[in-house]
């Protein structure tokens, strides 16, 4: 780390009791959990070496493939005019919100020099049919390249577009040159779209077996679609390995990860049940929507690891400040005590903004005059995380000195290693999600695929809906 790469910082200082008196967390609450800490280390420990969490290796160990990317970005790039991700969950929340972070707002829009000769980038992730046709409105699909991510190979929505913009493609480009139009990012070994790769001869990116889709986004999942925007991918690793040392130190007051689930493990025993994400950056935007699923699916859950069931989890919510200062603050203050809030703030933006100090004769407008947007957010962000306070809310922030590749790597890394270590400490799988199965599932028998059979019989056999609690 250099002084351009400076670390995160996680203030908490407003969780705790000495600022929020009775509903915060005493400095007892924590030493309490000294021991579930210290075994749910070592379980971190056991899984980051024995194949559990790989998602731990992937800033260590990816040197072929970062080369393996460039060189293909750089071979293909001047050809396309846009580089479109077909991808659902896990494999397309990781590549919006790193794009959204790293590069221009309004990136897409800019022409293809001021992209310093990168493609737009789209993410199709939803089979709602007026967005694909609004795509196919907006872009030459023979200038696009699509990139098909799926771990499985088999998700419906993703095959689902695949299906109609292969078909598409054929008709325009015809079977010989379609090759370099479709790219694939999936498992090694399983799976239709290793078939499909085989057969048909489209270039595959893997994704290491060993990663879930919502722990992938510092894979090939990730990589790829962020190279191919002009993102420094290496920058990126290099945060996250950074962070992922400080991640591996037992004691919680060092370790923020291990700090910040451990807070949230304490709040939501005590009826905090929802985690509020709310960053003071539109770049930081979409990092909320990634943390939403990455906490979600992760730590939602029926049964514990001994088969018991909990029902356990936290529901996030993803904010946006100062935006939602003006929709949702007023309940996060003076609403129920259900919440953890978490800020997302920047120290030093990309830009600088100046009020001019005009209206001089208008007083309660012209106090603002001769300062800058930056000074408004900063302030605005202190003044919330204060009325919090003062209302005995809970809420900690997560300070980026910069939004840059590296610090954006460790905020990944440090989410991820949080996660793993709330489901620890809460005794249940982090990283499967039998939840979303139970849909694919039924999507799968309604759709009459075959091998679904018994799940369709369980289906039409179930009490169906009755026209006297419809109102028309
Ligand atoms: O986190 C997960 O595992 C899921 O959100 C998946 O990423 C999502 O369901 C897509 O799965 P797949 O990559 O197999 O198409």
């Amino acid at each position: 780390m250099n002084e351009n790469n400076l670390g995160l910082i996680l203030d908490y200082n407003y969780m705790m009791a000495d600022y929020i008196g009775g509903k915060g967390i005493t400095a007892q609450e924590i030493e309490s959990l000294k021991e579930k800490i210290r075994l749910s280390h070592n379980n971190m420990m056991i899984k980051k070496t024995n194949g559990m969490m790989d998602f731990r290796r992937l800033p260590f160990e990816q040197m072929d493939l970062v080369s393996e990317i460039k060189e293909y970005v750089n071979a293909v790039k001047n050809d396309i005019e846009a580089f479109v991700v077909l991808g659902i969950g896990g494999s397309a929340l990781g590549p919006i919100a790193v794009q959204q972070a790293l590069n221009h707002p309004y990136y897409n829009e800019l022409t293809k020099e001021k992209r310093n000769g990168y493609p737009r980038l789209y993410v199709l992730d939803n089979v709602d049919p007026e967005r694909i046709s609004g795509f196919l409105d907006v872009v030459d699909i023979e200038k696009c390249l699509f990139n098909v991510v799926s771990k499985s190979g088999s998700t419906s929505e993703t095959m689902s577009q695949f299906m109609i913009l292969e078909k598409m493609l054929e008709e325009k480009v015809g079977s010989d040159k379609i090759r370099g139009n479709i790219v694939f990012t999936t498992d090694r070994e399983k799976g239709n779209l290793v078939e499909i790769a085989k057969k048909k001869g489209y270039r595959s990116f893997v994704i290491p077996s060993g990663v879930g889709g919502r722990y992938s986004e510092l894979s090939s999942v990730g990589l790829l679609a962020a190279a191919m925007c002009g993102i420094d991918i290496e920058e990126l690793l290099k945060g996250a390995a950074y962070m992922d040392e400080l991640c591996s130190r037992e004691d919680v007051y060092q370790n923020p990860a291990y700090m910040f689930a451990t807070l949230h493990f304490i709040a939501m025993n005590q009826g905090r049940n929802m985690s509020v994400m709310m960053p003071y950056a539109d770049s930081l935007k979409y990092m909320s929507d990634w943390y939403a699923q990455l906490w979600a699916e992760s730590i939602g859950k029926k049964y514990d690891l001994e088969g018991k069931v909990v029902h356990a989890g936290q529901t996030p919510v993803k904010a946006l400040g100062v935006t939602d200062q003006h929709s949702q603050l007023q309940l996060y203050s003076e609403g129920p005590d259900d919440k953890v809030i978490i800020t997302l703030g920047v120290k030093e933006y990309k830009k600088e903004l100046m009020i001019p100090a005009v209206y001089e004769e208008i007083k309660n407008i012209s106090f603002l005059g001769g300062h800058t947007q930056n000074e408004l957010i900063h302030i605005e962000q202190a003044s919330t995380e204060y009325a919090l306070m003062r209302s005995s809310k809970m809420n900690m922030a997560i300070l980026f000195p910069r939004v840059n590749a590296f610090t954006i790597g460790e905020f990944i890394q440090m989410m991820e290693i949080a996660t793993g270590f709330m489901g620890e400490l809460m005794n249940i799988n982090a990283f499967d999600q039998p939840g979303v199965e139970e849909s694919k599932n039924a999507t799968y028998a309604m759709f009459n695929k075959p091998g679904y059979e018994s799940k369709r019989r369980e289906m039409e056999e179930a009490k169906q809906k009755e026209e006297r609690f419809i109102i028309r």
